[in-house]
């Protein structure tokens, strides 16, 4: 794998300027924002393992890391990531078995944790049996601060992985949902009316708080609400993913030029400053 230490990361086709919210790298299509995605896992990883001896990640649900997690088993990326010094957790679950295909640990699990070095003991994904969904909450909030360095009260995660619906929703921060604006609570269980589901979530505070936070984005469909997220001013209650805007941490958005197509946002300057 060739790896690039400076920060456009390879077969980026463009790099614009969100401000705030950070920067866009745009990818030619949904493989090419793969491949990225794999070797940011990779190089940040490894840089939070040098610095640190560990790291930790939250990983998402959704159909677009998947593919990052399934090239990171393959042999091109699979040595490249420090996975004994890693501690995974998830920034959000459906409420099933980890066996059924909703199940985001499950999925992850099965399409590449469980064909890389990284020890069982360091996969933590919600407990969704067993338990009532507000105590499952509390207990992943409890286990979460246990594994996860603290800072300012606050579990940092050195990777926090997150996708976009195309109803602006991030993890599984809903629209008009009270898990949006929640700022005490580090893990909420709520019933999402979209879905007529329950989802466990990390609320804004503790997903600001990653050193880097990495929006993958792909797809035509998602073009209209990314314009909305980065160029709009609509409330973070309409659009949660507006929510995201790290406390001290970077922020970065890997797309693909489908998903890029209605953004008029200005180059990046190439310092990356
Ligand atoms: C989930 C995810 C969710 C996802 C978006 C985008 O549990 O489904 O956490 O927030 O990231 O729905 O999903 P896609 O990447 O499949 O479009």
């Amino acid at each position: 794998m060739s790896t690039n230490s400076g920060t456009q990361p390879i077969d980026a086709t463009q790099t614009l300027d969100a401000g705030a919210r950070g920067r866009v790298v745009i990818y030619q299509n949904a493989e090419a924002l793969a491949r990225a995605a794999a070797q940011a896992f990779a190089r940040i990883t490894t840089e939070a393992v040098a610095a640190r001896d560990r790291a930790f990640v939250a990983l998402s649900g959704g159909s677009t890391p998947k593919r990052m997690g399934e090239l990171l088993a393959t042999l091109e990326y699979r040595d490249s990531v420090p996975w004994q010094d890693l501690q995974i957790l998830w920034g959000d679950e459906r409420w099933v078995p980890e066996e059924s295909e909703e199940s985001n640990a499950g999925v992850a699990r099965r399409s590449f944790l469980s064909k890389v070095p990284l020890p069982v003991a360091h996969i933590h994904p919600f407990p969704t049996e067993g338990l009532e969904p507000d105590a499952a909450a509390e207990a992943y909030g409890v286990l979460m601060r246990t594994i996860v360095t603290m800072d300012k009260g606050l579990p940092r995660f050195d990777l926090v992985i997150l996708g976009m619906g195309d109803d602006g929703h991030t993890a599984s921060l809903f629209p008009g949902t009270d898990a949006v604006p929640e700022q005490e609570v580090q893990v909420v269980a709520h019933h999402v009316p979209k879905l007529d589901a329950i989802r466990l979530t990390l609320t804004a505070p503790v997903l600001n708080a990653g050193r880097e936070i990495l929006f993958l984005i792909a797809g035509e469909q998602k073009a209209l609400m990314l314009k909305r997220i980065l160029e709009g001013d609509e409330s973070t209650m309409d659009l949660p993913a507006r929510i995201i805007q790290p406390a001290s941490g970077t922020l970065t958005w890997f797309v693909d030029r489908a998903a890029a197509a209605e953004l008029t946002l200005p180059e990046a300057s190439p310092d990356g400053g």
